[in-house]
């Protein structure tokens, strides 16, 4: 049997991993977890290269019609201030990003269905697009939706769209959410596929740390990442909201270091098996150590998405407990950032879209 040293180094060459090398390197610690964030360093580099893109997070509505149980503004929440941006100040921001060269937004919201949310989302697209002459990026997150929809909001200038799977074992992600239509993770999947067959570069992810949740989950979703052949992840920390459902399992909960660990983890062996795929550092890091989406830049994340939803609203977007709320958009917020991705070696893409590699050669074989 090989010592334990030997055997990092061996998974650490192969070209495909198993579940059990993904659970290994879930559990890595010490010298084994640095050799994972060095390789995971160096794959990033030679297949993405080294810069990060940005893209302006603008949260327009916290109105949401779901339940999800983990999540701070539930439609059951009767505590959160309920907000909906006007299209006006949407734009304001939309306009910020364009001209800071962020060179891409992207437009999230709670979920809600029906011909006046359609129409309204469908008017910015098209607004942005004005305003910025076609050449700010739009991603679209505002969860799930019918065919039609999607299509809709693709040929008014969105071009990729972000739904995470929260959790790709069904039996976690029941526990995760209420027993209803409305949160069916075979839906959730089939979204995902229609995004991908009507042209959106798809993103997807899951929370880590979760209550229920195993290392064996983890490598699963790793693996189910793998297959779904999705273009771009956002994968962060579970963090606990008190007026939750899920706040009940708090003591149950690895301690906050722990989960932003294992979310190092994940992303490395993320990078280790999609080498050409986007990564963002998401914003949960930063509620856990400042430095967060710094660690995750360095360690293979490509892209970040610095919140610039304006001031007065930004304390109402509560999905978990100590949100980061810095204003994003200010100017030394924007050296803060800088000096950050410079530190972990990398540079901005200013302008540029940044489209996942994974993206263009999924379609390049398409077209085969
Ligand atoms: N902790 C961390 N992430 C959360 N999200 C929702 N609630 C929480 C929480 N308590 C994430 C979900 C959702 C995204 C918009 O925010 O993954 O898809
Ligand atoms: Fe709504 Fe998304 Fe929160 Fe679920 S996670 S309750 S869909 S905002």
């Amino acid at each position: 049997m090989k010592n334990v040293k030997g055997m990092i180094k061996d998974i650490l060459t192969k070209e495909n991993l198993s579940k059990e090398d993904i659970v290994f390197l879930l559990n890595s610690t010490g010298e084994d977890s640095i050799a994972l964030f060095k390789k995971s360093a160096e794959i990033r580099e030679k297949y993405v290269g080294n810069k990060v893109y940005l893209r302006g997070l603008i949260e327009f509505s916290n109105i949401c019609s779901k339940n999800c149980l983990y999540c701070g503004i539930r439609k059951d929440n009767k505590k959160v201030k309920r907000y909906n941006i006007s299209d006006e100040e949407i734009i304001d921001a939309a306009r910020f990003a364009y001209e800071n060269n962020y060179g891409s937004l992207v437009l999230q919201s709670g979920e809600l269905q029906g011909n006046a949310f359609t129409k309204r989302v469908e008017t910015l697209l098209k607004k942005i697009k004005k305003i910025s002459d076609n050449k700010l990026g739009i991603t679209l997150s505002c969860g799930e939706q019918t065919e039609e929809v999607f299509q809709k909001w693709f040929e008014a200038g969105a071009h990729r769209y972000l739904l995470r799977i929260e959790a790709s074992n069904k039996e976690l992600y029941k526990k995760l959410h209420p027993d209803n239509g409305l949160h069916n993770w075979d839906e959730r999947y089939e979204s995902l596929n229609i995004l991908k067959k009507t042209g959106y570069q798809t993103g997807t992810g899951v929370m880590i740390g979760l209550p229920f949740q195993t290392v064996e989950h983890l490598a699963e979703d790793l693996l189910f990442m793998q297959e779904s052949d999705i273009d771009m992840f956002g994968m962060g920390p579970y963090i606990e909201h008190e007026e939750t459902p899920l706040y009940q399992y708090k003591e149950k909960l690895l301690s906050l270091e722990k989960r932003f660990e294992l979310t190092m983890k994940m992303i490395a062996v993320l990078r280790l098996m999609m080498k050409d795929v986007n990564i963002a550092a998401t914003t949960a890091l930063q509620a856990i150590d400042k430095k967060g989406r710094e660690k995750i830049i360095k360690l293979g994340a490509n892209v970040l998405m610095p919140n610039i939803t304006p001031g007065k609203y930004r304390d109402d977007y509560a999905l978990y407990q100590n949100k980061p709320i810095t204003d994003e958009k200010a100017e030394d917020y924007k050296n803060f950032i800088e000096a950050g991705i410079k530190t972990a070696g990398c540079t901005i893409g200013y302008g540029e879209w940044g489209d996942s590699l994974h993206f263009l050669n999924r379609k390049k074989l398409d077209n085969v």
